[in-house]
């Protein structure tokens, strides 16, 4: 009996506990609580719409789902206020291409509604004009790549003359290929460049006069004085630009001056017969040359290197004191697909912007591949790359018109990318692939242009 009666006392008890629970939230069934949905990533993504998804929830009858044009949900589509739907989907049609909508959704049972599920963001997707071209769909700048005189046929030809409003030669407007012995000057392949884009009105970006790495032995081991070592980079510089006066619009002089890292001007040639100012004179050259001509500084690891940055600023700030001529940088922009963050981007250019200098992305090329990884170029890595594009057209586009020159990629084709080699490793960098197909990544420098 003793035992039985502590069985009933316990079961009082717990009864109790039940009822309390119960009484608690309002003892009716009606008010139990509803979780809410989880949102899922939108699926089937069109130039007109997507389909909105969401995760199952234990007891909902049905959703109400809210689809907005900003995130704080203040500008609703017409009739997603709310929506109420009894599938774990909706497709939503008839929209706009390359805008952006967000959707949340809550749970509905009886006159219960749950909280709003997280929010997802999406945007559809960009259906260009098939007579849509990069140059003409560029108002603010030019739009270029970097080509060799072997290549300016066949495909070649026709994407160059339909996309491209600028040339830059890869290779060939280098010191050692122009001027490969002391008395002898090869300008075939940079006048069929120049020949080419004035036949077809395209601008030439001349690359680039002085870099350490294209100087020829000859210059390396020259034998006369510093003064005649100097007098004969003048001949030269005068001879190019003289030479290309008019047909080439603006030059890289100096290309890669500084160290990685420590900012110190490389030790080259140049600077040690010329001495540490070397680089203002060669500018002062190319101005006696052409007057009109702009002149551009060029270099690399401009975002990511911030005491290289500095220093080429400083040498910039240096040159306006000393009313030493130069028109604008080049950011070389060899870059990838994750790095660098494009605030650091900005950051960089707004120091040209803020100088009311000519800035030039003068080598655009984005890896995919950094850390060999992949095999072929993957949908995710192909996407990701597409949205580097489009960011760095839209930094391009979105500093004052009067202080954008030109967005230059570094080569057509994928296989035929310098990265390849430079890294030994396989890539896919740019806009085009090797069958000339357009890439994800054009699409998005198009995008970026809209
Ligand atoms: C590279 C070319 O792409 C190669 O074909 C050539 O062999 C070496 O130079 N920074 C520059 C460019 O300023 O001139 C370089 O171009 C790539 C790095």
């Amino acid at each position: 009996m003793k035992r039985l009666s502590g069985f009933s006392i316990w079961l009082l008890f717990a009864c109790s506990l039940i009822m309390a629970s119960c009484s608690g939230s309002g003892g009716s069934e009606e008010e139990f609580e509803l979780g809410a949905p989880i949102a899922k990533q939108a699926t089937d993504i069109t130039s007109s719409g997507f389909t909105a998804n969401w995760s199952r929830v234990y007891k909902a009858e049905s959703y109400l789902l809210d689809v907005a044009t900003d995130i704080d949900f203040t500008t609703f589509l017409s009739g997603y206020k709310s929506k109420a739907v009894s599938n774990l989907n909706e497709e939503i049609t008839n929209l706009d291409g390359n805008v952006s909508y967000y959707y949340r959704v809550r749970a509905v049972s009886g006159s219960i509604v749950s909280d709003n599920s997280n929010l997802i963001e999406l945007t559809t997707s960009f259906e260009p004009d098939p007579d849509q071209t990069l140059k003409n769909s560029s108002d603010n700048f030019l739009i270029g790549v970097a080509l060799q005189s072997s290549k300016l046929n066949g495909n070649y030809d026709e994407i160059y003359k339909r996309e491209f409003s600028s040339l830059t030669s890869e290779y060939e407007m280098k010191m050692n290929v122009m001027h490969p012995s002391q008395d002898s000057y090869d300008f075939g392949p940079a006048d069929a460049i120049v020949d080419y884009a004035q036949e077809n009105g395209i601008n030439v970006h001349g690359h680039s006069l002085i870099w350490h790495n294209s100087t020829p032995d000859w210059v390396t081991n020259f034998q006369g004085s510093d003064q005649e070592f100097e007098d004969m980079i003048e001949g030269y510089i005068t001879t190019v630009v003289t030479r290309y006066k008019g047909k080439v619009t603006s030059w890289d002089v100096v290309n890669e001056a500084f160290e990685d890292g420590s900012g110190n001007l490389r030790n080259s040639i140049y600077r040690q017969r010329m001495g540490d100012d070397y680089i203002a004179k060669c500018y002062q050259f190319v101005r006696a040359a052409d007057p009109d001509v702009l002149l551009f500084y060029n270099d690399y690891s401009m975002v990511s290197d911030q005491t290289k940055q500095n220093a080429v600023f400083s040498m910039v700030d240096d040159f306006i004191a000393r009313d030493i001529p130069i028109d604008g940088l080049g950011f070389q922009l060899h870059i990838q697909y994750d790095y660098p963050a494009k605030a650091d981007i900005e950051a960089a250019v707004q120091k040209v912007v803020d100088r009311d200098l000519l800035m030039h992305f003068s080598e655009l090329d984005i890896r995919v591949n950094p850390n060999n990884d992949l095999t072929s170029l993957s949908q995710d890595r192909s996407l990701a790359q597409k949205a580097k594009y489009k960011e760095m057209v839209e930094i391009l586009k979105s500093i004052p018109e009067e202080n954008a020159y030109a967005l230059t990629v570094w080569g057509l084709v994928d296989n035929e990318s310098w990265l390849i080699n430079f890294h030994g490793q396989q890539d896919w960098p740019l806009l085009f692939d090797s069958n000339f197909e357009k890439k994800d990544a054009y699409y998005g420098f198009l995008e970026g242009l809209q």
